[in-house]
């Protein structure tokens, strides 16, 4: 069992984690059909593109920024019921803009359900804001100066999640100057549905100190090389690698592979309902299927506060 051990996630969806009994409550809300994305009780997807339009119509059931407020608030509580101290949540103004709420209403939703879940539970939890590379290099450069616009104490990161076959990174690093230059942390999706090419470009071109996945790096040992000479950090997730058919399951997944290389990484839940996982699931995978110590997990969940975007008071005192 791993529920005593400590965790700490450093990429999840915010509206990847919606419960799809939340998710219905708000389409009742609404007044919305919702069979065509949720049967039984679960999501509706079978391959990446069709979780990509599922996650959008799962979006667009949340408004207002009391919807938000709820969605993050009740991420956080299940976060910290597992035994979690720290969280950072992906969000995109895109889909704040896209609802009609707007991006500044939406965040000001996150950001109270953040305050109001360190209040209850004590957990610390930074927002990362992400373009959507599949809605064009003109959104994602939009994402990033939005984020350079309002410097909010918890925005401290930049992403880039979505269609990773859309363009090629050298596209979006426009983008990623412009958060850089705002002193935003840096990371991006890369070497999940595509190669090792794609994590080898962020590299050059976004130089991110960590990696949305990039566990494709393995099939290129000169990009595997490349991370251990960065130090960069994979922000690695098995379930929903194994959901989304990247492997066909977890003796298949690199995860050991690039840690025996050298590789930094730490394992995270990404869009946990879709996925049929949660962050604790995720640990007791690295403990029943990767067959990993107490020590051993400890060890990344150390890797993912080194490597949070998160100023250096905080990070000492959860460390
Ligand atoms: N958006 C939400 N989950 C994602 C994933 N696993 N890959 C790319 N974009 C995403
Ligand atoms: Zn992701």
């Amino acid at each position: 069992m791993t529920q005593h051990l400590l965790k700490a996630e450093i990429h999840c969806h915010l509206e990847g984690a919606a419960p799809p009994s939340l998710a219905e409550a708000q389409a009742r809300k609404y007044g919305m059909e919702t069979s065509h994305i949720i049967q039984d009780g679960s999501y509706r997807w079978s391959d990446f593109s069709e979780f990509l339009v599922c996650y959008d119509a799962v979006a667009s059931l949340f408004r207002t920024a009391e919807d938000y407020a709820l969605l993050t608030e009740t991420y956080l509580a299940e976060l910290s019921a597992a035994n979690t101290i720290y969280s950072e949540i992906i969000i995109s103004p895109d889909h704040g803009d896209r609802i009609g709420l707007g991006a500044d209403a939406y965040l000001a939703g996150i950001c109270d359900g953040i305050e109001a879940a360190r209040e209850k539970t004590g957990i610390e939890t930074r927002i990362i804001i992400t373009g959507e590379r599949h809605f064009g290099v003109d959104r994602v450069v939009a994402a990033a100066e939005y984020a350079a616009r309002n410097r909010h104490p918890l925005m401290t990161g930049f992403n880039m999640a979505g269609e990773e076959r859309m363009g090629r990174v050298a596209d979006y690093a426009r983008a990623f100057d412009i958060a850089r230059d705002a002193g935003l942390g840096l990371t991006i999706h890369a070497g999940e549905v595509c190669g090792a090419f794609s994590v080898g470009d962020a590299l050059e071109l976004v130089k991110p100190a960590r990696i949305g996945h990039g566990v494709r790096a393995i099939e290129d040992p000169a990009v595997v090389e490349r991370l251990v000479e960065l130090g960069t950090v994979l922000e690695v997730c098995p379930g929903s690698n194994i959901a989304l058919n990247v492997y066909p399951d977890f003796a298949s997944h690199p995860l050991k592979q690039l840690k025996a290389a050298g590789v930094r990484v730490c394992i995270n839940s990404d869009d946990p309902p879709f996925f049929h996982t949660s962050l604790a699931r995720e640990y007791e995978i690295a403990a029943q299927e990767f067959g990993m110590g107490d020590a051993e997990i400890n060890a990344m969940s150390r890797t993912a506060l080194e490597s949070a975007f998160v100023d250096e008071d905080t990070r000492t005192r959860l460390l």
